[in-house]
């Protein structure tokens, strides 16, 4: 760790911090943790959340604090996009430290476990609605990482059904190997094809009923959003839907302190769109918005086009 640091500490207790923003219980957890395991760090976290721009080699030290402390944080510094990260919200492993323990206790962290039993469920619902019509049903799950949702959602309705099928499409080599993991132990292998490319440049031989975008426009521009919408319609059956999710700007008014970590520390920036920009960027891309829903928390919102 670097020899020396300056902290200008504003002298905050943990207590008036936390009464003061009005913060989750969490919150004064973590920081009570920290402030008795390196009180310097506490104080950073204190000063750095009120504002104030501190030396390099005070960001350093608080950077590799939590780095040697955290795995989610070690996970999310390598790559922030990584399914590494989001599949720990999902799974929620019995992890030891209080810095990940704060995570899964966080609104922001429930909100991503929420998401995907949400998405889940709805995933559900289209495909028994493409049943009514179709007799095959294709799903394609972009930037899938493991393609859980799929399946969890394969494995308990669909185990006997040889008219369903996906195809999960993930540059990250390491979540498409887990994803086939996971498709051998709930037994549906045989049903997702999991296919380690960029989605952007893929051109499918069979178009998809329904495809889902979990977890992928999230940090993106809109303008980036409408490229990415607008290519993944190319890929869709006639009468085929798409599943997109964003975060929202609630997450940003419900758990601050969680996306100031995530931001300032860890370095992992959102892009929150309300409603209106989401239902905006669907009709750039060419689709029609029909329905949407969120997770318990209202932190992410899953629109569905056509
Ligand atoms: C946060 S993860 C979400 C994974 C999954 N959809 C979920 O809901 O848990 C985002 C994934 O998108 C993948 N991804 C982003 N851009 C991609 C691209 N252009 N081509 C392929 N995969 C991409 C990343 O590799 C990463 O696995």
């Amino acid at each position: 760790m670097p020899k020396s640091i300056d902290i200008d500490s504003k002298n905050y207790s943990v207590k008036e911090f936390v009464e003061k923003l009005n913060f989750d219980e969490c919150v004064f957890d973590l920081l009570k943790f920290i402030e008795k395991d390196n009180k310097k760090v506490k104080d950073f976290l204190i000063t750095k959340y009120l504002g104030a721009s501190l030396p390099a080699n005070t960001e350093e030290y608080v950077l590799e604090y939590f780095i040697n402390n955290s795995v989610f944080s070690a996970a999310t510094m390598a790559n922030p996009a990584t399914s590494i990260v989001t599949e720990l919200l999902y799974v929620r492993p019995n992890l030891n430290h209080p810095i990940d323990k704060y995570f899964l206790a966080s609104k922001s962290g429930k909100a991503i476990r929420s998401r995907i039993e949400k998405v889940e469920e709805n995933i559900h619902s289209l495909i028994e609605k493409y049943f009514e019509k179709n007799e095959k049903v294709l799903i394609g799950n972009v930037g899938g990482g493991p393609s859980r949702d799929i399946s969890d959602v394969f494995s308990k309705y669909y185990v006997d059904n040889d008219n369903i099928d996906a195809v999960s499409i993930d540059r990250d080599g390491f979540s498409i190997k887990r994803g086939k993991l996971l498709a051998k132990i709930g037994n549906v292998e045989n049903k997702i094809d999991f296919l380690g490319i960029n989605f952007m440049k893929h051109k499918p031989k069979k178009k998809f009923d329904i495809i889902l975008l979990v977890g992928v426009l999230c940090g993106l521009p809109s303008e980036t959003c409408v490229l990415v919408l607008k290519n993944t319609k190319r890929m869709l059956a006639r009468g085929g839907c798409i599943m997109a999710s964003n975060v929202t700007p609630k997450m940003l008014e419900d758990d601050p302190f969680t996306y100031f970590l995530m931001e300032k520390i860890l370095n992992w920036k959102l892009i929150f769109k309300e409603e209106e920009l989401l239902k905006n960027i669907f009709r750039k891309s060419g689709l029609k918005w029909q329905q949407n829903f969120t997770d318990e928390y209202g932190f992410h919102n899953m629109g569905i086009g056509i």
